[in-house]
């Protein structure tokens, strides 16, 4: 072996260390890209399931907003539950609920909607939309990652315990 043919392996040798490591690079800039690129449906957080409490511990007529989740839980006076997103169908503000008027009201445009989600005042188009319910072992499990929408309240809609 000459000195000029170690010369040439060494330089070989760089080049596909180089070579390695940049391809490891790419790799593990996908991984990481990927990672923080798939949506994120943690349970207990808005895309998640979320564990709104006991069903018994929501007086009927009543409603409850969960921050978090992005809803407000509704105690219809038969009994049956409805998760309504907190975002106005018009142009997707954020809704408030107005204990004393008794209705969900938008402050962009002063879209209004009654206790089931329907629209008492537009401009928004139609009722708030759902989150879906279930109710296991008496617990209200409300998913927000499946967003039904609807033109106007059912009672179709209402989950019971
Ligand atoms: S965004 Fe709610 S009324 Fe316009």
């Amino acid at each position: 072996m000459t000195p000029q043919d170690n010369n040439l392996s060494r330089r070989d040798f760089l080049k596909l260390g180089i070579g390695a490591l940049s391809a490891l690079a790419v790799l593990e800039m996908s991984g990481v890209s990927l990672f923080f690129m798939q949506p994120r449906r943690l349970a207990g957080e808005f895309g998640g399931v979320v564990n709104a409490g006991p069903a018994d511990s929501f007086p009927t007529g009543s409603v409850v907003e969960f921050p978090d989740g992005r809803f407000f839980l509704i105690h219809a006076p038969d009994g049956g539950f409805l998760a309504v997103y907190s975002r106005c169908t018009h142009l997707g503000c954020t809704i408030s609920w107005e204990a004393d008027k008794n209705h969900f009201f938008c402050p962009c445009h002063a879209s209004s909607f009654d206790t089931n989600g329907d629209v008492q005042n537009p401009p928004a188009p139609r009722a708030l939309d759902l989150f879906a319910i279930t109710i296991t072992e008496g617990q209200v499990l409300v998913d927000t990652g499946s967003i039904t929408q609807r033109d106007r309240f059912t009672p179709d809609q209402l989950t019971y315990a």
